[in-house]
């Protein structure tokens, strides 16, 4: 397991919390089942379906923040939108790597050093100013 549910910074909408914890379950099935191959169980194959989950996971996730901030108005949304495009970005590439290589090593260095820091550190900032904004509006 790469985190604990729990660990995860909460923000003033539930909505949005419950899609931060599926991405949490879905990375750490990912991570879990890189782990196991690299014990010598486990599969590619089982990584890969793993990854194609999480990355399209994170689209969803994205999408819905922005799908919301867009109703609203939300003065910060260009920046918002902005660090979720850095990410896909990076995802992007690193799916063409993946598929490529099929190298578990590099999808989870880029998990453990990249993307749970900066997924931690989105949420206590552009993910909790926005989501405090919105409850102004959305009741959940
Ligand atoms: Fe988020
Ligand atoms: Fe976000």
């Amino acid at each position: 397991m790469l985190l604990d549910i729990s660990e995860i910074p909460r923000v003033a909408l539930e909505r949005m919390n419950k899609v931060h914890e599926e991405e949490i379950k879905i990375l750490n099935r990912l991570y879990d089942s890189i782990q196991k191959y690299e014990r010598g169980q486990g599969s590619l194959e089982e990584i890969d379906k793993n990854f194609k989950d999480f990355l399209e996971d994170v689209t969803a996730h994205f999408s819905s923040e922005q799908q919301m901030m867009e109703e609203f108005n939300f003065f910060a949304f260009p920046m918002h939108k902005g660090e979720h495009d850095i990410v896909l970005g990076q995802l992007e590439n690193l799916k063409k790597r993946w598929e490529k290589d099929k190298d578990p090593s590099l999808v989870k260095a880029y998990i453990e050093s990249e993307f749970l820091p900066w997924l931690m550190n989105h949420i206590q900032t552009m993910d909790t100013v926005t989501a405090h904004f919105l409850s102004h509006f959305i009741r959940d």
